[in-house]
């Protein structure tokens, strides 16, 4: 029976290639709001999302298989890369399973709800496990601009593609596995379709000042205002969004605002606090959180949505049960992933001696709240061939110039 296994599972690996080429030849489909709100609203129809998604997560899950294979092999061959790899092929073999089932069968739709939920269990260690195998890679091998620029592109589009998996499966088995959400009874799978965002921030702002106590045994307070355009004086402001979504960016933001105002200020008795202004337009509902914490210099502002990139010490994994409160680097560039998933977007406007503003974008309409999705192709292909050329602006020289070459002779 055993054998029977080995050999079965060893012809499905062996077909892995062949269904990769065959998906990845279609483009994933975007999802709006709204479609989101449609599945999972009265006329929900679980037999409708399941063949949507028997074919659009092995879509998802091919596109960005393709682009992990351009990845330089010393970084693909590494054993964290390797697991990564693995679980996708394994959780893409297991959607396929469904291919060929029956979507009448009250079964069958029972079983695809528990494979996705072991899906999404195994990928829980997705990004640490991806930035572990970055590091090993990083540390083995010398690097130069244009692999970094790959790696950053390549995670961009990687996680992206992550974020989208995980909200297809985490709407259709919260959605279709019979219970009501006890908590948030009104939620539409982990879509609030009356997200207060005034909520979210004081949520987001009291588990960072909690992180903040046990660290630094003080914290800055917390001034928030609303506001809204004049045709809409309806306070407080809500929106149609994944809370979770918006939680996770506002306390990486209070963390590093947290972070910047204690060490600028650790002589003085007084904390400036941390300003949040909400904001609600015709167009966007932006989210402004300022600080007071000195700010970051001009030449470092494109680093700081790097992977990898920060200043704080980076924290031993397992090391200490408390969660850390800095040093992945992970935390900004993940957060703009999340705003730009439905077309929003996360900026950083600093001043070097003063404070930080990090402004959140969001669509303030649902109707313009859709999926922003990384596709495989020629384009993409490119992205990843590019070469290291000359720079066409003059490198300005450390030397000073000895203008006495130029002197006219008398
Ligand atoms: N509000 C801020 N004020 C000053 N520096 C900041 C601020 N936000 C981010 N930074 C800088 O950006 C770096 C990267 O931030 P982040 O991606 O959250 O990673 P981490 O917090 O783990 O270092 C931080 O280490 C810090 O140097
Ligand atoms: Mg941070």
């Amino acid at each position: 029976m055993k054998f029977v296994r080995f050999i079965m599972k060893h012809a499905a690996l062996a077909s892995v290639p062949k269904h990769i080429e065959h998906f990845s030849k279609f483009s994933p489909s975007p999802l709006s709001m709204k479609q989101f709100l449609d599945f999972g609203s009265i006329n929900a129809c679980e037999k409708t999302s399941f063949v949507f998604l028997r074919q659009e997560l092995p879509v998802r899950l091919s596109n960005i298989m393709k682009e992990i294979n351009l990845l330089p092999d010393k970084l693909v061959t590494t054993p964290s890369v390797q697991i990564v790899q693995s679980w996708y092929i394994q959780s893409l073999l297991e959607i396929l399973d469904f291919l060929d089932k029956n979507p009448d069968d009250f079964k069958v739709l029972g079983e695809f709800v528990d494979a996705l939920v072991t899906i999404r269990n195994r990928h829980n260690d997705v990004v640490p496990t991806m930035a572990q195998g970055i590091i090993e890679y990083k540390e083995a091998f010398p690097q130069d601009s244009v692999t970094n620029q790959n790696i950053q592109y390549f995670l961009d589009r990687f996680y992206m593609s992550r974020i989208s998996i995980r909200m297809l499966i985490n709407q259709h088995t919260l959605i279709f596995d019979g219970t009501l959400n006890p908590v948030h009874p009104n939620t539409i799978g982990s879509i609030d379709p009356h997200c207060e965002v005034g909520d979210v921030v004081q949520d987001a702002f009291h588990s960072a000042k909690m992180l903040c106590d046990q660290y630094y045994l003080r914290s800055p307070d917390l001034l928030l205002q609303e506001m809204c355009s004049k045709k809409k004086k309806n306070l407080p402001i809500s929106i149609v969004y994944v809370p979770s979504h918006l939680y996770h960016m506002l306390f990486e933001l209070f963390k590093n605002a947290m972070r910047a105002t204690i060490e600028t200020h650790d002589s003085s008795n007084n904390l400036p606090p941390i300003q949040v202004m909400v904001s609600l337009g015709d167009e966007d509902m932006s989210i402004k959180v300022s600080d007071k914490g000195g700010g970051v210099p001009f030449r470092r502002m494109d680093n700081l949505f790097s992977y990898m990139y920060s200043t704080a010490p980076t924290p031993q994994i397992g090391e200490s049960t408390r969660p850390p409160l800095a040093g992945f680097g992970y935390g900004l560039p993940i957060s703009r992933l999340y705003a730009k998933y439905f077309q929003g977007d996360l900026q950083l406007y600093s001043m070097e001696g003063h404070g930080t503003d990090a402004v959140i974008y969001l669509k303030a309409l649902s109707t313009d709240s859709i999926e922003r999705l990384p596709v495989y192709n020629k384009t993409a292909l490119k992205n990843y061939k590019v070469s290291q050329e000359a720079d066409d602006w003059c490198i300005p020289s450390k030397e000073p110039l000895d203008l006495s070459v130029y002197k006219v002779p008398k």
